[in-house]
């Protein structure tokens, strides 16, 4: 399983957002990760249908959609529908409904047929036991690595221990889940936490801030 690093949009400029997006691409990003943002679950507003809809057309990268909202199954046709191809939602946001809610994703299509993958975020304190029950259905889990809310800030070093914890517990049952880390990552952090074990990683300001294609190719090579 190749190290994927997913820039997230969040940090992008949008006055320029779609010369930025080409800038990952060329840089070698797959994925591309979308903070889709409340205002209730997270105290932040971020962007949601739309832009994902305008820019849907102009790249191929896989849309990594992180749901940091409310009630997340309301929405999760409506983002299949604006060309999500995975899309990731926070078990605080709906325990009760958090099988169904992967269930939902799954069912639905992307934009080539193929069946979009499901995953489940938990925050910094919210642990690991909270989302092993769900691992062998889950394509993903998201292990927040800073307070959801707000790009920018400095990686909580506790949650690598998390991390590390999945992994093993991952290996164990012989599950092929994907582990991702969000919130924080740098040059100075991103081998360390690609080594405990999550080989999904976003990065925003660490990305966008300065030359995006340069930055998307470094770290890249870092994660291998
Ligand atoms: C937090 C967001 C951020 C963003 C990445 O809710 O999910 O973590 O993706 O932000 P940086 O990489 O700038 O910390
Ligand atoms: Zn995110």
């Amino acid at each position: 399983m190749s190290n994927i690093l997913a820039p997230s949009i969040l940090a992008a400029d949008f006055k320029i957002l779609g010369d930025q997006i080409k800038a990952v691409a060329d840089g070698g990003a797959t994925y591309l990760h979308f903070d889709v943002m409340d205002g209730m679950f997270v105290p932040s507003i971020s962007f949601g249908m739309p832009v994902m809809t305008s820019i849907r057309g102009c790249t191929d990268l896989f849309f990594d959609t992180h749901l940091m909202i409310e009630k997340p199954d309301r929405y999760v046709e409506e983002f299949a529908k604006c060309g999500a191809d995975g899309i990731t939602f926070h078990i605080e946001a709906d325990p009760a409904n958090a099988l169904q809610t992967i269930r939902h994703i799954k069912s639905l299509k992307n934009r080539n047929g193929e069946p979009l993958r499901a995953g489940v975020s938990i925050k910094p304190a919210t642990p690991i036991a909270a989302v092993l029950p769900l691992a062998a259905e889950a394509d993903m889990i998201l292990v927040m690595t800073v307070e959801p809310g707000f790009g920018g800030q400095k990686l909580i070093p506790e949650t690598i221990d998390k991390v590390r914890a999945l992994r093993a517990f991952v290996t164990a049952e012989g599950l092929d889940t994907d582990i991702e880390v969000d919130g924080g990552i740098t040059e100075g952090n991103i081998a360390d936490i690609a080594g405990a074990g999550a080989n999904v990683i976003v990065a925003g300001s660490a990305v966008f801030r300065g030359d995006a294609k340069a930055n998307t190719a470094r770290l890249t090579e870092l994660i291998g």
